[in-house]
C-alpha cells in the first residue's frame, strides 16, 4: 500500500475511533530541532548514555552533570525550541475529544506546551528539577545552570532533573495511567520511536492485546513495525499527521 493510501486508511480508523492514544518518543521532537537519542543525529553516537545512570550521577556528578547541562539545559537555553504540526495535531485531537492521552517518553514538555493537557511523562520531564535528599521539586527555570551541579536551597542536597535517569523507576502515576489508557483505547498511535527502552516498549502490546487498531508513524522501521502495528506510515510525523488530520471527517 502507497504512504498516500496508508494515510487514507489512517484517517478512516482515526474517524471513527472515540479513544485514540498517542504514544510517543524522540522521533516526534525532531523536526522541533531536538536531535533523537537514537539513529542519524542521535544524541548516544556522541555522547555516553552512562552520564544518565543514577549511580554514575551520584559517584560522579561533575562528569555526569556537564553532559547533562551540555546536551538538555544549553541546547534548549541557545535554541528556540516549539511544538511542531505533530504535537499540534495531538493536542487539536484532544481538544476535539477524539484522544484521551498522550503516552510519551520525552522530558522535552513540549505537548503540554502545545495544549495537550493528559501527558504521561513516562519519563518525567526536564522543565523541573528534584532534590535526592528532601524530594522537593523546583521549575528549572528557577535554578542557575552553572558547571557546578545544582544543590538544594532547602537542604543542600544535590539536585537532579526530574527525567528518569537509567537505573530509576518510572513515576508510578505515569506507569499505571499508561496502562490503564491502553487498556482502554480502541486506536494507538505510535509516533516516533524505536521501541528499545523497557518498560516503555510494553505499553503498545498492550492496546494490542485489548483489540486497538495500532497506527505506527516513524522514520524507519522500528521493533513494532513487524509485530505490533496494523499500519505502518514512513515519513516524519510533523508532516504525516496533518495529512492525516486534513482527511478525518468532522
Ligand atoms: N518523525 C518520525 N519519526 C522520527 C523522526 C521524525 N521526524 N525523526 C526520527 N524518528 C524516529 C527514528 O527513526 C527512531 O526510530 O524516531 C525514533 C527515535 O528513537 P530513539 O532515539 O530511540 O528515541 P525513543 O524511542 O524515544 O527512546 C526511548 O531511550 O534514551 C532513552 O529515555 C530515553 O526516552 C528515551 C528512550
Amino acid at each position: 500500500m502507497e504512504l498516500q493510501d496508508k494515510i487514507k486508511e489512517a484517517a478512516r480508523i482515526l474517524s471513527g475511533a472515540k479513544r485514540i492514544v498517542g504514544f510517543t518518543g524522540a522521533g516526534t521532537s525532531a523536526e522541533s530541532g531536538i536531535p533523537p537519542f537514537r539513529g542519524e543525529g542521535g544524541i548516544w553516537n556522541k555522547y555516553d548514555p552512562n552520564a544518565l545512570d543514577i549511580d554514575h550521577y551520584f559517584r560522579h556528578t561533575q562528569d555526569s552533570w556537564k553532559i547533562i547541562r551540555e546536551v538538555f539545559y544549553n541546547y534548549f537555553n541557545n535554541n528556540e525550541v516549539k511544538p511542531n504540526p505533530g504535537h499540534e495535531i495531538l493536542a487539536k485531537w484532544e481538544q476535539e475529544g477524539r484522544l484521551t492521552c498522550v503516552i510519551t517518553q520525552n522530558i522535552d514538555d513540549l505537548h503540554t506546551v502545545a495544549g495537550n493537557k493528559t501527558v504521561y511523562e513516562f519519563h518525567g520531564n526536564m522543565s523541573r528539577f528534584i532534590c535526592t535528599k528532601c524530594g522537593h521539586k523546583f521549575p528549572a527555570r528557577e535554578i542557575q545552570l552553572t558547571e557546578r551541579p545544582p544543590h538544594c536551597e532547602k537542604c543542600g542536597g544535590l539536585l537532579k532533573p526530574d527525567f528518569i535517569f537509567f537505573g530509576e523507576g518510572i513515576p508510578e502515576d505515569a506507569y499505571f495511567n499508561s496502562i490503564k489508557a491502553a487498556e482502554n483505547c480502541d486506536a494507538f498511535v505510535i509516533i516516533g520511536t524505536s521501541g528499545q527502552v523497557s518498560p516503555a516498549n510494553m505499553i503498545p502490546g498492550i492496546a494490542k492485546r485489548n483489540g486497538a487498531k495500532i497506527i505506527e508513524i516513524n522514520m524507519e522501521p522500528s521493533t513494532y513495525t513487524n509485530y505490533i502495528s496494523d499500519l505502518y506510515l514512513q515519513g516524519k510525523s510533523g508532516e504525516i499527521l496533518p495529512q492525516i488530520d486534513a482527511l478525518m471527517e468532522r
